[in-house]
């Protein structure tokens, strides 16, 4: 197949590009560099059927032309990163929102086929887990902007849902939990990498909050998997699912397995949520992937388990520091 992927530099996108390129697929991606990178598609970007637009989804006239093309449109290009939405909301929201609307409207034109990405984040402040497609979203009041993020990528999945239903749209959605792995940058606000990072220049290590808060960790070639599993079922169209693994782990747990796996000497550190981000933001205390759907429909089974994430983002971040490069790509 033909497939185009948007934000297919950022970290996702690499992976799933070098999946679906040893799949024999052609693949098309563009990418603004903004969080993404060319050093995430250097191992392939000469591979004759790859090719790259370094350009932005908000470039209509390009984007008709490529969905065009393509059988498949996987839609990943957005704002990303804690920090990066709460320092930069109204890019966010246009990203988030606008873009993905430009993708939608292109597909549902040509009928072609849209895989849409959407965050566990929409489930916001849920107690009731593991959360499961059907769930309420509970979100925080407006005047806190991280909801911004979790609210835009709602509004996609209103749409997706809209143009499936009113236009017959042949959308799937996934909703990502914490997705790690190789080539994922902390400088954006993602908790492993910059763990890791830490421990291996001997900084402290900064946890935010109390670190009792815990996550779902999940290896991007579980994830990886997902996405090709949904590309292969006709049964996923016009439904949600949830994408992540379901080991739970506190933010003070992966910090002491970090420093265990590295034998780093750092210490821990604690600053407040309203220090490290801004006044008044809100986290959620817990958030686990219910994937009994995922894997009745297409047999998810993630498997990478936390150890093999950190030895993986280890041998990447000690690549990254030995070449003195910045971490690559973000998230
Ligand atoms: N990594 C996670 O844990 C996680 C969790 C939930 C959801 N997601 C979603 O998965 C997708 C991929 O995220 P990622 O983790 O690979 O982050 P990423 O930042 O590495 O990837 C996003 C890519 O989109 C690109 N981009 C942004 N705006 C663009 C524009 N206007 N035009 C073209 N390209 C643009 C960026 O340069 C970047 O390469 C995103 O939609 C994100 O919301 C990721």
């Amino acid at each position: 197949m033909h497939i185009l992927i948007t934000g297919g530099a950022g970290f996702i996108g690499s992976h799933l590009t070098e999946r679906l390129l040893s799949l024999d697929h052609h693949v098309v991606a563009i990418d603004d560099l903004s969080t993404g990178s060319v050093a995430n598609i250097a191992s392939f970007r000469s591979h004759p059927a790859y090719t790259f637009h370094a350009d932005s989804i908000f470039n209509r006239h390009l984007m008709a032309e490529l969905v065009d093309m393509a059988d498949v449109v996987i839609h990943l290009a957005a704002a990303v990163g804690v920090k990066r939405i709460v320092e930069f909301p109204v890019q966010t929201i246009e990203t988030n929102v606008a873009g993905s609307e430009i993708v939608l409207a292109l597909a549902s034109k040509k009928h072609k086929r849209v895989l849409i990405t959407s965050t566990s984040e929409v489930y916001g402040k849920s107690t009731k887990l593991p959360f499961s497609e059907t769930d309420d979203l509970v979100l925080g009041p407006t005047v806190n902007s991280r909801w911004g993020y979790a609210c835009s990528k709602a509004i996609d999945e209103f749409l997706s849902l809209a143009y499936h239903r009113e236009r017959h749209l042949p959308v799937t959605i996934v909703r990502l939990f914490n997705t790690v792995g190789p080539r994922q940058t902390g400088q954006y606000g993602m908790v492993l990498p910059t763990f890791v990072r830490q421990a291996l220049t001997t900084q402290p290590i900064t946890v935010y909050g109390t670190g009792e808060q815990s996550r779902c960790f999940g290896h991007v070639h579980d994830i990886v998997d997902g996405f090709v599993q949904i590309l292969n079922c006709d049964r996923t169209i016009g439904q949600i699912f949830n994408l992540g693994n379901t080991t739970e782990i506190s933010i003070n747990g992966l910090a002491r397995q970090i420093i265990d796996f590295t034998g780093s000497t750092s210490a821990i550190t604690y600053t407040p949520y309203s220090e490290a981000y801004a006044p008044g933001f809100e986290d959620m205390n817990r958030r686990v992937p219910d994937i009994s759907k995922a894997r009745e429909y297409f047999g998810f089974n993630p498997t990478r388990s936390l150890d093999q994430i950190i030895a993986d983002v280890v041998d990447y971040t000690r690549t990254s520091l030995h070449n003195h490069q910045p971490q690559s790509s973000p998230v």
